[in-house]
């Protein structure tokens, strides 16, 4: 049997949180320890993301790689788990034959009963049904002692966007049961959290069961969290504009604790293009969603995702997304390419777009992406932020770093004591690296 397990994770925040997961469950159910050097595995693991073409071939290139680490040790086993595993299925191990097991990411809790089957069968493992949300009932807390922890509050996404495949690899949005994310957020205070994500694929179409049968929304959800003592900052990710309730949005005015940033993918600033993606928004109902939350929170950072070169976008409405990005003023955000993705509805429709002309597009929009990043920046001078400073600068030791709300690293001197620590500073340099910060009293 093996001992060491070596996990790479790829993508997005989700598959962090599972690989933390898939790592606790390999932990108590197989006495497996966590090592960062692969030759020294039993178990190699690969947490896939299929979000996009360029994650999944690097899957498939790394796999060679460990292949040749599993001639010279052919009790090394490797596992492929995530999006890929989910999507391909047993196509991986058509494609790649010494890899043992494949399982999705509703089926990460069951990766020691599939490792076990793996050694009495000799056979590889496959396991990426659905079974709902079952794995929350037998996944562990992770004991890692940190300020900051992810608590993944439903899965899936029911929305079927027309380039997408999130709901056919991670299934359709299921919620988890109010009481088990609190009960899960409350241990993990013990282990000395103070920030909390909530993850999800839309978290703010949450709709988990509350003890007395009712239903709780995602803004019943975020008061229950803010009423947790130990717990001083609230974060989620990600949202979706059609799920933008007035009482999720007035959250920001009456949840202090909750981070002054959100992030709301648009993709697009043209209607043609919206509704040919499926979003069911228009540009303006996006705006009239950004004016009400500008509105309870002034001072919010908006960020949000784009996909460039969805098929036949036009220059026109290329432009559309430019002016749309100018007029919100949007602080750092994702911009993709678009990436046909197999069975997906958009993967079907023929494009006359070049990619040279799809590059010159993303480059010039995150250009102007960068440029509104580093206004915001420097509008920040002058203002109180509020800071968790949480680990040490790696150059200098005596320096202590931390992330304001909206994610602008500030430094301190090591001396101030002040690890781990919330600390509302005012900002009084923002022209270096790292933001400085007025003497503190
Ligand atoms: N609801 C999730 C979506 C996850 S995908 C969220 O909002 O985070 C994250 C981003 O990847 C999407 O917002 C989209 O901008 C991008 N994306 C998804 N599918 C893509 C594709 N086929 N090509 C390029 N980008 C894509
Ligand atoms: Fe994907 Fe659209 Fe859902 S981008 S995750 S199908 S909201």
């Amino acid at each position: 049997m093996t001992h060491k397990y070596y996990i790479k994770t790829f993508g997005c925040q989700m598959n962090e949180y599972d690989s933390e997961k898939i790592g606790g469950v390999l932990n108590i159910k197989s006495q497996l320890t966590e090592t960062s050097a692969p030759e020294d595995a039993d178990l190699i693991i690969l947490n896939t993301c299929s979000i996009r073409e360029k994650a999944e071939v690097k899957v498939f290139s790394d796999l060679g790689r460990f292949r040749e680490l599993k001639e010279k040790n052919p009790r090394l086993r490797i596992a492929v788990g995530g999006c890929v595993a989910s999507q391909e299925g047993e196509n991986i191990i058509k494609r790649a034959p010494y890899v043992d097991l494949v399982f999705g990411p509703q089926s990460l809790h069951r990766v020691s009963e599939l490792l076990n089957k793996r050694e009495s069968s000799g056979k590889p493992q496959i396991d990426i049904s659905f079974p709902e949300i079952e794995k929350f009932d037998h996944l562990p807390i992770t004991n890692k002692n940190c300020v900051s922890a992810s608590v993944s509050i439903m899965e899936g996404c029911s929305k079927y966007c027309s380039f997408c495949v999130v709901p056919f690899t991670r299934g359709e949005e299921v919620s988890r049961p109010l009481e088990g994310i609190l009960s899960e957020i409350v241990r993990l205070t013990f282990n000395g959290v103070s920030e909390i994500t909530l993850l999800g694929q839309n978290v703010n179409a949450y709709r988990g069961l509350m003890g007395n049968g009712d239903i709780a929304d995602f803004s019943l959800l975020l008061e229950y969290v803010a009423e947790i003592n130990e717990i001083k900052r609230i974060r989620f990710t990600t949202s979706h504009p059609n799920e933008m309730t007035d009482s999720l949005i007035n959250c920001f005015r009456s949840i202090d604790k909750l981070a002054k940033t959100i992030h709301l993918p648009i993709q697009s600033g043209s209607d043609r293009v919206l509704s040919a993606m499926k979003r069911n928004y228009t540009t303006l109902e996006y705006k009239s969603i950004i004016r009400k939350i500008r509105k309870v929170c002034p001072e919010i950072s908006l960020t949000s995702d784009f996909i460039i070169g969805f098929p036949n976008e036009t220059d026109n409405e290329f432009r559309s997304t430019i002016k749309l990005m100018k007029d919100l003023e949007f602080d750092y955000s994702f911009s993709f390419l678009y990436s046909p993705r197999p069975g997906t509805p958009a993967s079907y429709i023929d494009d006359n777009i070049t990619n040279e002309i799809k590059q010159q597009r993303l480059e010039e929009l995150q250009n102007l992406n960068v440029s509104q990043g580093k206004n915001y920046t420097k509008m920040m001078k002058g203002t109180d932020q509020r800071v968790l400073f949480d680990h040490y600068s790696k150059k200098n030791k005596d320096i202590l770093l931390g992330k304001t709300d909206n994610n602008r690293i500030v430094e301190v001197n090591a001396n101030s004591n002040l690890l781990n620590k919330f600390v509302n500073v005012r900002i009084a340099q923002t022209d270096k690296k790292n933001l400085q910060i007025e003497p503190l009293i």
